[in-house]
């Protein structure tokens, strides 16, 4: 359904190539770390207007453990 997420911490978003995303993630000028991922999980819509992403995480420890996760499979 969505982009690769390993590697996402420390990108530019809309940047996996081969993923065809909203133009909205292509234009945009975000780079992926706690405080990004943190607004974009609460809020997609509200974050980056006219992306597709059709989910959201309402729970913020969930949103703090997601975000340690994808931190970790990421490049230091
Ligand atoms: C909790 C799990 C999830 C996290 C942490 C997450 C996070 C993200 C992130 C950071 C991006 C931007 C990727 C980039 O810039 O390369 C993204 C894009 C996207 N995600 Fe998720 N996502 C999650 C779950 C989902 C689910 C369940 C779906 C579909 C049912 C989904 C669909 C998408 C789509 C379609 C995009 C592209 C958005 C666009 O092009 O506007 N995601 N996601």
């Amino acid at each position: 359904m969505g982009p690769a997420h390993r590697g996402v911490f420390g990108r530019r978003a809309g940047r996996v190539a081969g993923y065809d995303y909203s133009d909205a993630l292509r234009a945009s000028k975000v780079v992926w770390n706690e405080r990004t991922l943190d607004a974009c999980l609460t809020s997609p819509e509200d974050t980056i207007p006219g992306q597709k992403m059709g989910y959201q995480v309402t729970d913020a420890i969930d949103r703090a453990d997601l975000i340690a996760y994808l931190r970790k499979v990421s490049p230091p």
